[in-house]
């Protein structure tokens, strides 16, 4: 504590002028730990009022396990960096979708971890065009939240925010 720091007393003056350096110092070194201790990732995650608890960091030996399950399964239609069919907005002239970027750009973020689960275990709706294959027999439930912890290390700061978010708000 800087009180114990504080040298021996010669006069009144020097005591005043030593006081106010060390409580000057103590008043910065409170607000750099609060600075610390309110990094973004730490902050619970508020919207539209609701809110939620802040995002958890990812399993890096979970991450590790997706990046290979993805290589592996998904990587030949979502792409080896995530990056998606070019054009994946334009629909085939049967009316089916090219397979949709699982980086930010995509729009998996937007959607809650059930859902994801669901597609990557199910796969496509056939009845709304959709043709992705499901992996419920190749993958286990463990793979398969790997897979998607992996995706989830690849989105930026904001998309993780707001997909943890509508993860936890349903
Ligand atoms: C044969 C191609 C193909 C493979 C392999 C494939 N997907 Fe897909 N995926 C698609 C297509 C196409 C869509 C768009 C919806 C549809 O048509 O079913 C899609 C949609 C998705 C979505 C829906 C969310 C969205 O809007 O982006 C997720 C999540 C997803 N895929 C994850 C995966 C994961 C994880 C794997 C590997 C385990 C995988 N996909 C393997 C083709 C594929």
């Amino acid at each position: 504590m800087p009180r114990d720091l504080r040298p021996k007393q010669t006069d009144g003056h020097q005591s005043r002028g030593t006081f106010v350096l060390f409580a000057g110092l103590a008043v910065l070194l409170l607000l750099i730990a609060a600075g610390c201790s309110t990094t973004p990732d730490q902050e619970p995650i508020i919207i539209n009022g609701t809110v939620v608890a802040p995002v958890p960091t990812l399993d890096p030996a979970r991450v590790a396990l997706g990046e290979q399950v993805y290589a592996q399964y998904c990587a030949t239609c979502h792409g080896a960096d995530l990056e998606g069919s070019p054009n994946w907005r334009q629909p085939y002239p049967d009316g089916s979708y090219p397979p949709p970027p699982q980086d930010s750009s995509g729009h998996s973020w937007h959607h809650p971890d059930d859902l994801l689960l669901e597609i990557i275990a199910g796969g496509g709706d056939p009845t709304i065009g959709g043709t992705m294959p499901g992996f419920a027999e190749a993958l286990s439930r463990e793979e398969m939240e790997a897979v998607l912890a992996f995706i989830k290390s690849r989105w930026g700061p904001e998309e993780r925010a707001f997909q943890w978010w509508a993860s936890e708000s349903r």
